[in-house]
């Protein structure tokens, strides 16, 4: 069989309604907007946002917001036909593979590796960033130091002329193998505890925005748009800043901000009825979110100059700017610590779930070895894949840098989202009889448009981006030529 081989959409139907010998299904709409949130407020608020604000665009990151908030509403509805026509694990590998051919699907869940695995790790390494403020500003305790809880590959800013050089992250190793731990155990009670999580989250930004409107100093917010420039951090590396370049930029990597309403498509298999309560999950999570975050970035940017994320509140930015720009509220700094660290905690536990599922879907079609697919007799969970993905990510974490990994899961990201624009189009030309119990609007003009955004934001990102995603995808090639092209269960059939 070729490289183009298609996944039959009647065996795919068919996996779905094998449940009882697969994964349990106990997700509703509810408790699927629920895991939305708890995968997309995360890091990407509360740590990328002074990134874009302090390297792409000053105040202007906003906009970055409404673009990326515009790419991922055109991906969304793309992912809501498909979750709600293909309701299998998987997400857009899934998809892929029935559209596009076995050759793109591979390819695009081998990129998914860099949204859910890189993902998780990304957020590990913010959460270490806040352990520290806990450390420090809660239990009045010293500093984890530099060394042991940043990447090998980072070094501090001066103070003194003493300058730090990380080894290994330990913190962040030590979160994701904790939840990767709580995963194997199930997701109906990862659920429950990410249920509790949510509503604190949402809380919590609340409580900022309405507290730090009044703090917000015009003369932060202006001009709104920088002259273009390129600015080097202290790391080296050049970005654009200001302009229309930098708010691509800046809306690549807040995109980060978005990532999770996605991985709700990965629990189609685990959902009681995919077909309506998928797109609510995916959509509703979304529109709560945009809301949320452009009011977050406009109190957050107006509150401190650009020029302090670029130095003293560079880490763990959000505790740090309230803590130095409004003054009588250390208690919502302390407030803010104990929520950011329990909320970075659900989204990397719904990344590390995604990230199984599409393993587990992977092996199942035999592009992975069957280890991917064992389930636990008792947990009913794949619990092989959760602890080989413990190593990946858990690598990740302990020794690659927070921008790095944020900016790689963008791309790899933004990747997906342009492949699953494009398979929307397809299937409706190649399954145009497919029951659907959502359609997209406007087909082909809305993912046309979403390819283009997403297309933009990867632009935005620079070539860097483009030659990490290009490195990694590949290595993709490389297994896929060696091992799985040789495997694929649709050779057999
Ligand atoms: N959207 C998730 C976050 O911001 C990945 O952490």
């Amino acid at each position: 069989m070729g490289l183009f081989t298609k996944k039959p959409i009647h065996s795919l139907l068919e996996e779905a309604g094998d449940s009882e010998k697969g994964l349990k299904r106990t997700l509703t709409s509810g408790s699927l907007i629920a895991l939305g949130i708890g995968a997309i407020i995360g890091a990407g608020l509360f740590v990328r946002t002074a990134a874009a604000a302090a390297q792409n665009a000053g105040p202007s990151v906003t906009l970055g917001f409404i673009v990326a908030a515009i790419g991922c509403a055109l991906a969304g509805l793309c992912y809501a036909e498909l979750s709600s026509s293909i309701p299998i694990s998987g997400s857009a590998y899934t998809y892929t593979y029935a559209t596009m051919g076995e050759f793109l699907a591979w390819i695009i869940g081998w990129d998914l590796v860099l949204e859910y695995a890189v993902g998780a790790a990304t957020v590990g390494i913010a959460w270490s960033e806040y352990l520290n403020n806990l450390l420090t500003q809660v239990f009045h305790m010293k500093a984890i130091a530099y060394e042991w809880c940043h990447s090998p590959f980072e070094h501090s800013i001066p103070i003194d002329g003493i300058v730090h050089t990380g080894i290994i992250n330990l913190p962040a190793l030590g979160i994701v193998t904790l939840l990767s731990l709580l995963l194997i155990k199930g997701t109906q009670e990862s659920a429950f505890v990410n249920g509790v999580i949510v509503i604190t989250k949402v809380s919590i930004v609340i409580l900022i925005i309405v507290f730090g409107w009044g703090f917000v100093n015009q003369s932060n917010l202006t001009p709104y748009i920088p002259e273009p420039a390129i600015f080097t951090d202290h790391q080296g590396i050049q970005h654009h800043f200001g302009g229309i370049m930098g708010i691509l930029g800046a809306a690549g990597v807040v995109f980060f901000a978005f990532i999770g309403f996605d991985a709700v498509s990965t629990a189609a298999q685990e959902t009681k009825n995919p077909k309506k309560s998928m797109p609510i999950g995916i959509l509703g999570s979304l529109a709560v979110c945009t809301v949320l975050y452009i009011l977050f970035a406009h109190v957050l940017t107006g509150m401190a100059p650009v020029e302090f994320f670029r130095t003293d509140g560079k880490e763990a930015s959000v505790v740090a700017a309230i803590n130095t720009f409004m003054p009588g509220y250390a208690w919502l700094g302390k407030l803010v610590t104990v929520a950011i660290l329990a909320g970075f905690s659900s989204v990397i536990l719904v990344m590390l779930l995604g990230q199984s599922r599409v393993f587990y879907s992977m092996s199942k079609d035999g592009l992975l070895p069957a280890t991917f697919s064992h389930l636990h007799p008792k947990f009913k969970t794949p619990y092989k894949a959760n602890l080989i993905i413990l190593v990946l990510v858990g690598g990740f974490a302990a020794f690659v840098p927070g921008d790095i990994v944020g900016d790689m899961t963008s791309i790899g990201t933004l990747f997906a989202f342009i492949l699953v624009c494009a398979a929307v189009i397809i299937l409706r030309k190649t399954n145009p009889e497919l029951h659907r119990e959502f359609k997209t609007p406007l087909v082909p003009l809305v993912p046309i448009l979403g390819i283009i955004v997403c297309a933009a934001m990867i632009f935005g990102l620079g070539w860097t981006n483009w030659a990490r995603l290009f490195g990694w995808l590949a290595i993709g090639m490389i297994i896929y030529f060696g091992y799985s092209k040789k495997r694929s269960h649709l050779k057999d059939k």
